[in-house]
C-alpha cells in the first residue's frame, strides 16, 4: 500500500481524486510501459493523475473501463503526402510500380488538380487517421507548382483539422529545387504562408554537385528562419548517394542538431558497410534523425535488381543502436506509388519489424516506439505521452502490451483527443460455432476469449 501512495503522490498534479471531479476517467489500462491496473485522470483536457487503482468513489463526468487493455499515446506518422493521397488511378494506374513513373505520373495529375477536391481527400484521410488513433502526421506538400493550390489546399486542411489532429506541412519541391526553375521562390512564398518545415530531394537534382548545394542553401535558409528540415534525402538503391553525409555535415555547421531528419535514407541500404561505419556517427553527432518508410521502400526500391533482390530499407536497427532517433513512415496511400493503406501505423510498424528482422522483444517493442513516442519527439509535439501534465490524446488498443498491438494490428477501441472521445470502435471478435470448443476468439494471447465481451466504451 506504502508504495501505491507513494505512486499517487509523485504521478499526480496536485489533485485530490477523492473529492475532485475528472471529465473522463480511464479505469483498468495497462501502458506501453507494462504498468497494469492504472487509472487516467483526465480534466480540462490534460491528464491530471495516472495511478493504480484510484478509489471506487471516485468522480468522473465520462468512465471507460478499459478491461486490461494497453493504452497508449496516439499514433505519430513522421513522413506522409497529404496531397496526393486517395488520388489512386487518377488519371491511370502506375503501371511498373516505380518510384520514377509514380513522379511521372504525379506530373501529369498535378496541372489537373482541383483545391476543392485536394481538400475533400484529405479531410477524408484524417477521418481514417482519427480512426485510427493517429493524431499527428507530418505531410510533404509538393511546392513546385507556381499556383501553391496545394500548399493552400493543405494550410486550410491543417486549420481545419486542428481540434482533432496536428498537421505538420513540409515545403518539399517534388521536382528538384534546382532542377525545377522557380521551386527555390516557390518553396520560400509557401513557407511565407505558413508551411512548418523545410524539405528537400538532393538526389532528384541533376548531380550530385547540385543535390549537394541543394542540401546547403535548403538548411541555411531553414537556420535563417528558425524552422526544422526534413529532406526525402538518397532515395535510391544508388550505393555511391551521399546525400545524408551532406545533410549531417549542414546541420553540425549550422547547429541544426534535433531539427533535422533525413527521411528514406534507402542508399544507406547498399552502401559499402566500411563507408557507413563511419557515416552512422556523423548522423549521431550532428543529432539528425532518420525516417524510414517500410511499406513503400520494400515495394519501390530493388526495382532494377533481378535476384537476389534487395529490401531497399535504411538500417534501421544499426542506426538505432546509435542512438538516432529513427522512425517509420507511412509516406503513402492509395496514390501515384501505393494502392494500399489506411492510415494504419501499425501495419507501418509490423513491415518494418519484418523488413528490419527486429524480432526481439526489444526490437519489437522500438517498432512500437517508431510510430510513437519518437516521431512525436521529431515532429517537437507538446505534451505528448501519458504522465500527469500530458495533453489527454490517447488510443485503447484491444491488446494488452505494444508487441500485441503490432501483431494484430490492434482495433482502435476508443481514441481521445483533449479529453473527448473522437471515434470508437468495436472488439474484434469472432463467434465460432465449433462443438467442444470457445464461443468467441480475439486472437489475444491467453484463454481464448479472455478480452471478447471488450471494454465498455463510456458511461455517464
Ligand atoms: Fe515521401
Amino acid at each position: 500500500m506504502r508504495v501505491r501512495d507513494a505512486r499517487r503522490r509523485s504521478a499526480s498534479l496536485s489533485f485530490d481524486p477523492m473529492t475532485a471531479m475528472f471529465d473522463l476517467l480511464v479505469r483498468d489500462c495497462i501502458l506501453p510501459d507494462g504498468r497494469a491496473g492504472m487509472d487516467i485522470g483526465v480534466q480540462a483536457g490534460r491528464i491530471v493523475a495516472v495511478d493504480a487503482g484510484m478509489p471506487t468513489a471516485t468522480v468522473a463526468a465520462r468512465v471507460i473501463d478499459a478491461a486490461g487493455c494497453l493504452l497508449s499515446p496516439p499514433f505519430v506518422d513522421a513522413h506522409f503526402h497529404m496531397d496526393s493521397t486517395l488520388s489512386y488511378g487518377m488519371p491511370r494506374v502506375n503501371a511498373s510500380g516505380t518510384l520514377l513513373e509514380g513522379i511521372a505520373l504525379w506530373g501529369e495529375l498535378k496541372p489537373t488538380l482541383v483545391q476543392d477536391a485536394i481538400v475533400e481527400r484529405a479531410l477524408a484521410y484524417c477521418d481514417w487517421a482519427v480512426a485510427r488513433g493517429l493524431l499527428a502526421i507530418r505531410s510533404h506538400v509538393d511546392v513546385c507548382d507556381p499556383r501553391l493550390l496545394a500548399t493552400e489546399a493543405l494550410l486550410h486542411v491543417r486549420d481545419r483539422v486542428r481540434p482533432y489532429l496536428d498537421l505538420q506541412l513540409v515545403a518539399f519541391p517534388q521536382d528538384g529545387v534546382l532542377r525545377s526553375a522557380g521551386s527555390m521562390d516557390t518553396l520560400v512564398r509557401a513557407l511565407d504562408m505558413g508551411v512548418d518545415v523545410v524539405g528537400g530531394i538532393p538526389h532528384f537534382e541533376r548531380t550530385m554537385a547540385d543535390g549537394a548545394e541543394s542540401v546547403r542553401l535548403l538548411c541555411e535558409l531553414a537556420a535563417q528562419r528558425g524552422l526544422r528540415v526534413d529532406m526525402h534525402c538518397d532515395e535510391s538503391d544508388d550505393p555511391m548517394s551521399r546525400h545524408i553525409e551532406t545533410l549531417a555535415a549542414q546541420s553540425h555547421r549550422l547547429g541544426l542538431g534535433g531539427r533535422v531528419a533525413g527521411s528514406h535514407l534507402t542508399s544507406m541500404h547498399s552502401m559499402d558497410n566500411y563507408y557507413v561505419s563511419k557515416l552512422i556517427p556523423l548522423i549521431k553527432e550532428a543529432g539528425v534523425a532518420a525516417i524510414a518508410n517500410p511499406l513503400i521502400n520494400i515495394t519501390l526500391q530493388g526495382r532494377h535488381d533481378t535476384y537476389p533482390k534487395r529490401r531497399g530499407m535504411t538500417r534501421v536497427p544499426e542506426l538505432m543502436a546509435a542512438g538516432i532517433d529513427v522512425a517509420f513512415g507511412h509516406d503513402c496511400v492509395m496514390d501515384p506509388w501505393y494502392g494500399m493503406g489506411s492510415a494504419d501505423m501499425l501495419e507501418a510498424a509490423h513491415m518494418g519489424l519484418h523488413v528490419a528482422q527486429m524480432t526481439s522483444q526489444a526490437g519489437m517493442r522500438a517498432c512500437f516506439d517508431a510510430v510513437t513516442s519518437t516521431p512525436a519527439r521529431i515532429l517537437g509535439l507538446e505534451g505528448y505521452g501519458i504522465a500527469p501534465g500530458c495533453r489527454a490524446d490517447f488510443v485503447l488498443l484491444q491488446a494488452r502490451d505494444p508487441v500485441e498491438a503490432i501483431r494484430l494490428r490492434a482495433t482502435r477501441l476508443a481514441v481521445v483527443r483533449g479529453g473527448k472521445v473522437v471515434s470508437t470502435m468495436p472488439p474484434a471478435v469472432a463467434t465460432l460455432s465449433l462443438e467442444g470448443r470457445p464461443q468467441n476468439v480475439d486472437f489475444l494471447r491467453g484463454p481464448a476469449g479472455s478480452l471478447a465481451n471488450g471494454p465498455s466504451r463510456g458511461s455517464a
